[in-house]
């Protein structure tokens, strides 16, 4: 259950700060440099009492303090004043304890959608609000931002991660924990390190030089804890260099701790924890979640008997409670009183039927223009040609090409694909929230044309891989009547604890009541009454891990069983569905009733959902999308990923579209010369088709208001102001790292080195479709001149000043990318041609100037030396290259810097 354990009372005043002392110092190559501390609320105080409250618990409660209480929270201990603290995924929008239509969040846009804003005063402004929000969910710790690489496009989870590039990452990573934490709230900075594919992440040793992990992959973790002062670090699964990372000693007491100075928490994983010993002595500080784990009394035991030393424990407590201080979970530290989080508890409380728990104060949600600005920000337009006829254009478009559409000239405008209809406007997984509402594109069209143009919409073709869920108006509860389901949880005597309403047939629990769940003999029960639309055959679906059967006016249509998936994290993004196909007549009852028996065998989250769709052949999709593009003055199809293509626990396969929808895009393109794409995924797809279409605009997974945004953008009341975080290939074999599986021993070589993203691309020569950094406005820009200092002195950051100009005909947005490439090229094989040093967002008036200041940091100048165990400056003449993408890079000047140590490592 998630019900927090009791609050207590006040806690002794508050003492001066000092220092937690470093652990054996021996792992450390270098100083410990204190890091900056976030610019929010106060820092740690108290540190001192901290560790003589701490020295007077007795080991067991020490202990008991270090695993979770339940899925969520940690425990609390009303002695010492320190209440329970809630964590709550995640970078998208902060889900809360439960995942219920009843207590919806704000879906913002994926991760690689603020990446694509290259903005981070936007990116801080974003994750202000939604700790903000996350705060009035009686949110402490919200476990987030995702700051791995995009090592590879096909990466489950890419949509979660800012950028291929650590720089870019870096950058938008601070801004996000500076954010939420200025809430109050402490950000989760993970996945620590290493996890940047989804294949066997349990399991698998990323083998990684050191060079590599210090100059890509650490890099954004670095600039979490040293400029931004994160108050949390997450332990991934996987194991670097032959150590779980959960247990990595060089990691997290070496690189972490004592080098960069974290004084924060290192939470697990969910489940990552798997030893007592060696997780203790890597200084994993908790174990998340609980109340089981590893610990616990083998660690009590460990203790007792001097295999681990009890200062090891207390240090972990100190940082505890020093997170409890600034999250306010201490008394007396001007925290917020924690508003009670939705939990089950509370709202099944006394089990009577439709009883709500106490009233929760209203969520702070994020303000929806702020998320539909957002989404305009990260829309990149790749190309803007002229279309094929000058319906949809006024004049001054035919030279600036289709987008965007000139209203005046819409009669009928043509919303095709599955994505139109269905928009996949988040990634699968514990980044998933459900939105308080969805604006798809087909809608947001209508509204914004009513009056003015017609829209006709069409599917074109089915691209998902399981049954989604009928609209809620043509399911009723039989109990109630209302639009929605009944749900019944039956414990193993037939007692039916809990019996509710609910407005939605995809239902997900953490926490169930007792005697249900996996391993226990009840069952969950859902029944409605289904009235068909239109008479015909349809597809019944009912998904879930373990026994389930689905009877149709009281006749059995489904009875089997599905397999336990490896991942956990399965249970819930993709547990095996059932299927029948059924004809059902217009405006007729049918009576459903669905049966789930979780797997005796299973874990995770538990999920249960019910998928009505009518049976349509995909030839006729096709072609009714075809007849809806002839003749449209426009005709904009929205392809991407389906629901289940882009998602934590598992890798794509491909970087084609699923279904028919490239089939869809040429065919479209075939009959109406006006065809812009919109591309609805969080990562790379192929574009076969790009040739053939007059615009085409990344969209990414944009949260709830993607049908908003899309129409700003297409009318021309936003501009998209998005720019490539990721580069997009041609084809897959251009790709530098392509598919991410460990060989048979587990091993997954990074053996690409350096060369990830762009920096392989260059290095081979390769054309991408779309560079890096690329991205077009609804202007156009000059960039008149560079000024930058022809030598650095050692240490020092170089600041450059680069003057562009507005040509075009309406404000805009640039952003102005400085990239550096060394000395020495080519001859250093295995070094980047070119890496990104600097950026900055400039807007400007049409016809204006503007001048954008660059700094490029030392760091940019160095590379770490594996030998010397430190960043070494290796000195020469580098060229400095400014402009629009890695690939277009008008203004290059030369930069002489001394050879040179690192200052303060
Ligand atoms: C994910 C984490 C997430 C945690 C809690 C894990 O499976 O890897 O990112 O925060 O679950 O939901």
């Amino acid at each position: 259950m998630t019900t927090p354990p009791q609050g207590a009372p006040a806690a002794p005043a508050g003492a001066p700060l000092v220092p937690v002392q470093p652990l054996d110092a021996d792992l450390a190559p270098g100083s410990a440099t204190p890091p900056a501390g976030a610019d929010g609320p106060a820092p740690a105080a108290a540190l001192g009492s901290d560790r003589d409250i701490v020295a007077a618990l007795p080991l067991a409660e020490k202990v008991r303090l270090l695993t979770g209480a339940d899925s969520w929270w940690t425990h609390g201990k009303p002695e010492i004043g320190l209440r329970p603290m809630l964590t709550s995924d995640g970078p998208a929008g902060v889900r809360g304890t439960v995942r219920d239509e009843r207590y919806p969040s704000a879906s913002l846009p994926c991760p690689s959608a603020a990446g694509a804003t290259w903005d981070a005063e936007l990116v801080q402004r974003l994750a202000t609000a939604l700790g903000t929000e996350a705060k009035s969910k009686g949110v402490d710790i919200l476990l987030a931002p995702t700051v791995n690489l995009m090592r590879t496009p096909l990466g489950g989870r890419g949509f979660e991660f800012f950028a291929e590039d650590p720089v870019l990452t870096a950058r938008l990573a601070t801004a996000y924990v500076r954010g939420v934490q200025r809430a109050g709230v402490a950000a989760t900075v993970k996945h620590y390190v290493g996890n940047d594919s989804e294949t066997d992440r349990w399991i698998y040793d990323a083998q990684i030089s050191e060079t590599v992990l210090r100059e890509l992959y650490l890099v954004p973790f670095e600039a979490c804890v040293r400029e931004a002062g994160a108050w949390l670090i997450m332990a991934a699964y996987n194991k670097v260099n032959g150590s779980r990372m959960t247990e990595n000693l060089r990691l997290l007491r070496g690189v972490l701790k004592n080098h960069w100075g974290f004084d924060g928490v290192v939470i697990s994983d969910w489940h990552a924890a798997r030893s007592t010993r060696a997780t203790a002595v890597a200084t994993l500080d908790l174990s998340m979640p609980g109340p089981e784990g590893p610990w616990g009394d083998q660690l009590t035991q460990a203790v007792g008997d001097g295999t681990i030393s009890e200062e090891l424990l207390n240090d972990k407590v100190v940082r505890l409670l020093r997170l409890a201080r600034r999250v306010g979970a201490i008394d007396g530290t001007g925290g917020h009183p924690a508003a009670p989080a939705p939990s089950p508890a509370a709202h099944r409380g006394d089990a009577a039927d439709g009883a709500a728990g106490p009233a929760a104060p209203e969520p702070a949600l994020v303000d929806p223009d702020l998320l539909r600005t957002v989404a305009a920000e990260s829309f990149v337009l790749l190309h803007n040609r002229e279309g094929s006829t000058a319906d949809a254009r006024d004049s001054a478009a035919a030279t600036r090409g289709i987008l965007p559409l000139a209203e005046s000239a819409l009669r009928r405008v043509a919303v095709l694909g599955p994505n139109a209809i269905h928009p996949t406007i988040q990634g699968g997984g514990s980044a998933g929230v459900t939105p308080v509402s969805v604006a798809s594109p087909a809608d947001s069209l209508r509204a914004a044309l009513a009056g003015r143009a017609e829209v006709v919409t069409a599917l074109g073709c089915q691209t998902w891989h399981m049954l989604p869920e009928p609209p809620i108006r043509m399911l009723r509860d039989p109990v109630t009547g209302e639009e929605g389901v009944r749900l019944e949880f039956v414990t193993g005597d037939d007692a039916v604890p809990v019996a509710e309403h609910r407005g939605s047939a995809n239902l997900v629990w953490w926490d169930t009541p007792d005697g249900i769940g996996w391993g226990k003999p009840g069952r969950i029960v859902l029944s409605a009454i289904f009235r068909a639309e239109h008479s015909g055959c349809y597809q019944l679906g009912v998904a879930g891990v373990g026994a389930l059967t689905l009877s149709a006016d009281g006749v059995t249509v489904i009875d089997g069983v599905t397999p336990v998936p490896e991942d956990p994290v399965e249970a819930m993004t993709r547990p095996g569905q059932l299927r029948a196909a059924l004809w059902l007549e217009a405006d007729t009852d049918t009576e459903l009733r669905l049966e789930f028996r979780p797997a005796a065998d299973g874990a995770g989250p538990l999920t249960f959902r019910l998928g009505v769709v009518p049976d349509a052949e995909d030839e006729t999709l096709l072609a009714e999308a075809e007849t809806a593009a002839q003749g449209a003055d426009a005709a904009i199809v929205v392809v991407g990923s389906a629901e289940l293509t882009e998602s934590e626990g598992f890798d794509r396969t491909t970087l084609s579209l699923p279904g028919r929808q490239d089939e869809l895009v040429r065919r479209v393109a075939a009959v109406n010369g006006n065809t812009v794409v919109v591309v609805n995924s969080g990562m790379p797809v192929l574009m076969p088709w790009a040739d053939q279409v007059a615009a085409i605009i990344h969209a990414w997974l944009p949260g709830q208001s993607f049908g908003d945004a899309l129409a700003d953008v297409l009318l021309g009341a936003a501009e998209p102001g998005g720019r490539l975080p990721v580069t997009l290939p041609a084809a897959e074999a251009d790709c530098p790292v392509l598919r991410a599986a460990p060989d048979s021993g587990g091993a997954l070589r990074y053996a690409e080195g350096l060369l990830i993203g762009y920096r392989g691309y260059d290095a081979a020569g390769t054309r991408p479709l779309y560079p890096f950094g690329h991205g077009l406005g609804y202007t156009s820009w000059a960039y008149e001149s560079l000024h930058c200092p022809g030598a650095v002195d050692e240490g020092e950051d170089l600041d450059v000043f680069v003057t562009i100009r507005n040509t075009g005909q309406r404000p805009g947005k640039e952003v102005v990318q400085a990239y550096l490439a060394e000395p020495g090229r080519p001859a250093n094989r295995g070094r980047p041609v070119r890496a990104l040093a600097a950026f900055t967002v400039i807007r400007a008036a049409p016809g204006e100037a503007a001048v954008a200041r660059l700094r490029i940091p030392a760091r940019a100048f160095a590379h770490y030396d594996e030998d010397l165990a430190s960043w070494i400056w290796p000195g020469g003449v580098f060229t400095l290259q400014v402009g629009r993408s890695s690939r277009d890079l008008p203004l290059r000047a030369p930069v002489r810097w001394g050879v040179g140590r690192a200052p303060g490592g």
